[in-house]
């Protein structure tokens, strides 16, 4: 890791994992899996804080132009905020302000993970706003097509600012209180680009994976799933990586069968239905590879189904069953185990299945909006992995106040996630630097209140 710092461009902190979101829905489902069982922890702990807690966090709701950049246009829409104000020191306090993504924001986001634990050190107010179209904060209209071309990120970005401004004049604070994003995968994007774009407003950003490079064929994904699954400090060997292979070819093996092998593979793999037509194969396949995608970018985080390592044992050992010891056989038990955790029956690969869902503009109340995801996919960013993310971000210090923080045995989005004693020491490490990243901007944004700078 590489950290300079200069005043001319001001701080950016980009902090790179292993491991994003892909379009595949499993990797998606797998997501909010993992999301709301953090969020259901976290609405715990708010319980546990003492006397006046019972009041955190608090939810707001600005209002926001539907279309900022268009004078004529007045429509407005909601868009959510949580607020946790406990350890905030009021006068010149910094604000940590955490984005959201493509997905609901709950009040776990204030309440827990890195920007809540940061704040008692530096007294901050920590505030979190939900990206538009995304959970609650849908305009009026709902997702039809009309409605989408209001969704991106460049409108996003315009949220925060105007959420900035409006936040500073409803709570009150001072002109010299330095604000910071911080933001995970696309949202790790978001506030990266707030600090590039609007330095006058964002002091600093930490972005952790954050995709920051739009590409449309995204192969570079399954080459970090591959060398996860070969790193033996997460679990992984050779071995490992082989017996998915092994275990990937019997499963085209038996697909090209057809007949009763194929027949076979449906009840082995839990699939919902048949698995006749090509485009129904290509989603199984497309299913299993982010079942495995999945366990990389998921490794060690609280609510995963299977790490790395248990993948592996189960590849490598057919699920401890000596008659049935193949890879093909622990794939079969990772997909029973995950379809377990995610509460389903059966592994569902239908593709009209997929694009009915996808057509349909009433919002989801659950964690991740697929349709939504999709749209800005395709309008802004492809990330279809033809085969984890932070490929496309940036791991190397881009210049003296840009420094970047690779955590070798990290997953997705992982420094973002409350600690554990489980943490691994290259996590543990990867949090203490950008906690003296912090210390070192923060002591420059005071230094530059007495002179009157900020
Ligand atoms: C701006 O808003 C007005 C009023 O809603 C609308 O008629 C016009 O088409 C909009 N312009 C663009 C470029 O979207
Ligand atoms: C707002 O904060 C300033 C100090 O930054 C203080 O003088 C003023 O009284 C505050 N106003 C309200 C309404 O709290
Ligand atoms: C091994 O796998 C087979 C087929 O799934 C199952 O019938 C058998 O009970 C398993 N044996 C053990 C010891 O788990």
């Amino acid at each position: 890791m590489a950290v300079w710092l200069a005043q001319w461009l001001g701080p950016l902190l980009l902090v790179s994992l292993w491991g994003l979101l892909a379009p595949a829905s499993l990797l998606r489902r797998l997501g909010e899996h993992i999301q709301q069982f953090q969020e259901s922890s976290a609405q715990g702990l708010g319980l546990s804080l003492g006397p006046g807690a019972a009041a955190l966090p608090k939810v707001g709701w600005l209002e926001q132009l539907l279309d900022p950049f268009n004078v004529s246009d007045r429509r407005s829409f909601l868009q959510r905020y949580w607020v946790n104000d406990q350890h905030w020191v009021g006068q010149d306090g910094p604000i940590f302000l955490h984005l959201g993504g493509e997905g609901i924001l709950g009040p776990g986001s204030v309440m827990r993970g890195h920007p809540a634990a940061l704040a008692p050190a530096w007294g901050a107010l920590v505030i979190s706003l939900e990206h538009r179209f995304y959970g609650l904060s849908i305009p009026a209209g709902g997702l039809e097509m009309a409605q989408l071309r209001f969704l991106s990120s460049r409108l996003a970005l315009a949220d925060v600012v105007s959420a900035r401004l409006a936040l500073s004049r409803l709570f009150n604070i001072s002109s010299s209180s330095p604000w910071i994003c911080f933001g995970g995968s696309y949202a790790g994007s978001l506030a990266a680009w707030a600090r590039l774009k609007f330095p006058h407003l964002i002091f600093a950003s930490v972005a952790s994976s954050a995709p920051v490079r739009a590409v449309l064929d995204f192969s570079e994904y399954n080459d970090v799933v591959s060398r996860s699954l070969m790193s033996t400090a997460i679990g992984g060997s050779l071995e490992c990586r082989a017996a998915v292979s092994v275990a990937f070819a019997e499963v085209e093996r038996r697909l090209r069968s057809g007949g009763a092998a194929q027949a076979a593979l449906r009840t082995e793999l839990s699939a919902c239905g048949p698995l006749g037509r090509a485009e129904n194969q290509a989603e199984l396949l497309g299913a299993l590879q982010a079942l495995v995608g999945g366990v990389v970018q998921y490794d060690g985080q609280t609510g995963a189904p299977l790490s790395v390592r248990q993948l592996c044992g189960l590849l490598l050992g057919g699920g401890g069953n000596r008659s049935h010891s193949t890879p093909y056989c622990g794939l079969r038990r990772a997909v029973q185990i995950v379809l377990h955790s995610l509460g389903q029956k059966c592994l569902s690969f239908s593709r009209a299945e997929t694009v009915a869902q996808l057509r349909s503009t009433e919002p989801q109340l659950s964690g991740v909006g697929d349709r939504q995801w999709l749209y800005q996919t395709c309008t802004e960013f492809g990330f279809w992995d033809t085969d984890p993310w932070h490929v496309l971000s940036v791991t190397q210090a881009l210049g003296s106040s840009e420094s970047t923080l690779l955590i070798r045995t990290g997953s997705h989005c992982l420094d973002m996630a409350p600690e554990r004693p489980s943490d691994s020491p290259s996590l543990r490490l990867g949090r203490q630097n950008i906690f003296q990243q912090l210390q070192t901007w923060l002591k420059l944004a005071k230094e530059s209140q007495i002179k009157g700078e900020v």
